[in-house]
């Protein structure tokens, strides 16, 4: 196996690689994670020298960016941009890949690579075919790997023709379809705390969870992101994947082993058994989108959907859970929340508070930690309850929590798949979304205050069961 190392990035200066990919591989370089023969490639149509890119990628590190808050140490920058190259064209044509060609022979003749593809999807056809034909895509001297990210596709018809144009070209264990939510520490902890710990997990289930919900909320509306968003949508853009990865990780069986194999088969196994409910679904619009850069001025758009759903399993049989997601909200926070059956005849149950659920909630961001809702006594002469919380807050250890890029390009250089989507898996998430997606053409768009938790409407999805959302507490982890 080489030991040497190029990452290409396609859409080296577009979006996604000035806010995720340039940060995250400066945190890569100050963990020292990244190989020591390593050379980054950026391909962008944008006419740049590797000088200029360098210091285009030096300016990208020192811009305030809300995903990458931590203070860049100089050194640690100007060794990786030294390592930072740049081939500019038209990425439709052959010229580009015998340049990349040239490009990456100077550094070393032969070397493991890994392509990542931050531009259009539409553009991968014409890159896989350019990448084959220049031979660029051999693994005569090292290995080959593939990073695409959501969307895969836009509904399950195109997710299969998009995995089969993949197959084309490369094996399935060379590709990696990321989506960022699975690197998140917070969503991988679920995983540790189920099935590392013998004392919550057999309380995951029926018997004694009455239902289970799920609030990913931005505060934030879709800003220069007009052109992209206006033509997926709230469900599409976050609920064929980060949401679905969250209600995967927070329900599915204990995989026989902690391998690629066994946690991608049951995160699969769950997806197909998540039901559609399309009577329980509710697409909603903030005001103000309508005004919105490269928004069409007619359209019927949702930033903001809410649904129920039931597995179809005998652990969760009778459990509904409940999800609200969407832009322009009171809050950025994501979290999901297992409440727990009431027992109405307990000890304590005739006094005020005796009759709270107990709760057990991920908080995914921001405040990261696990918290648990609990009655406890009011300390006093008298015998109250009052609601009290334990808390286990990732700000309380040393440790800062790891970008989910970093995390995910950590395992891609290693070849591990666990958390990365494979071609069934995102497959099983289309035969869900599908549906509701067809749903939304026959019902009406309701719209909400940019600021509010969403419309009256998401409200009734949950109150037509005798249930209420639960606004995310500001208070969680917030020391
Ligand atoms: C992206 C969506 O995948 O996830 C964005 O395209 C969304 O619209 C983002 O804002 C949320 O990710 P995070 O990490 O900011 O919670």
């Amino acid at each position: 196996m080489q030991e040497s190392f190029s990452l290409v990035i396609f859409g080296a200066t577009g979006n996604l690689a000035q806010l995720k990919l340039i940060p995250a591989l400066y945190d890569l370089a100050e963990a020292n994670l990244l190989p020591e023969k390593v050379s980054i490639v950026g391909i962008g149509r944008k006419e740049l020298s590797d000088e200029e890119f360098r210091q285009y990628s030096n300016d990208v590190l020192h811009k305030p960016n809300r995903h990458h808050q931590h203070p860049i140490k100089e050194e640690v920058a100007e060794k990786l941009l030294e390592k930072m190259h740049y081939v500019s064209g038209d990425i439709g044509k052959k010229e580009l890949y015998e340049k990349l060609d040239e490009k990456l022979k100077e550094d070393k003749s032969c070397s493991n690579r890994m392509f990542y593809l931050a531009t259009y999807p539409e553009l991968y056809p014409t890159v896989f075919n350019h990448l084959e034909e220049t031979g660029l895509n051999s693994q005569k001297c090292g290995f080959v790997r593939v990073i695409i990210e959501k969307p895969i596709g836009s509904d399950l018809d195109s997710a299969k023709k998009l995995n089969q144009l993949l197959a084309e070209y490369y094996a399935e264990d060379q590709i990696y379809r990321l989506d960022h939510y699975l690197g998140r520490e917070t969503l991988q902890n679920i995983l540790s705390f189920r099935f590392a710990n013998n004392l919550f997990e057999p309380m995951i289930n029926k018997d004694h969870v009455d239902h289970i919900q799920i609030t990913a909320a931005e505060d934030f509306g879709i800003g220069m992101r007009g052109g992209y968003y206006d033509s997926v949508g709230a469900l599409k853009d976050v609920g064929q994947n980060h949401i679905l990865q969250m209600i995967a990780l927070a329900t599915m069986e204990a995989p026989t082993s902690f391998t690629n194999q066994d946690v991608t088969d049951k995160r699969i196994k769950l997806l197909k058994e998540l039901a559609p409910e399309m009577d329980r679904l509710v697409f909603a619009q903030y005001e103000g989108y309508l005004n919105e850069r490269s928004v069409n001025p007619d359209s019927n758009n949702d930033t903001f959907f809410a649904f129920r759903t039931h597995i179809n399993n005998k652990r969760f049989e009778g459990v509904p859970i409940y999800v609200r997601a969407g832009k322009a909200l009171k809050r950025t926070v994501t979290e999901i929340t297992i409440v727990f059956k009431k027992d109405s005849q307990h000890l304590f149950s005739h006094l005020n508070g005796g009759k709270e659920a107990n709760m057990l909630i991920y908080r995914i961001q921001p405040n990261e930690g696990i918290v648990l809702k609990f009655s406890s006594k009011t300390p006093g002469p008298d015998f109250k309850l009052q609601d009290e919380y334990m808390q286990y807050c990732y700000r309380q250890t040393a440790v800062s929590l790891p970008d989910p890029y970093l995390r995910l390009l950590v395992d891609a250089l290693r070849g591990d798949q666990t958390f990365f989507v494979d071609a069934e898996e995102v497959e099983a998430q289309w035969k869900f979304i599908d549906p509701l997606i067809a749903a939304r053409s026959k019902q009406k768009l309701v719209s909400y205050k940019a600021g509010s938790f969403g419309p009256e409407e998401a409200n009734q999805i949950i109150e037509a069961d005798g249930r209420k959302w639960i606004e995310p507490s500001v208070s969680f982890c917030s020391f």
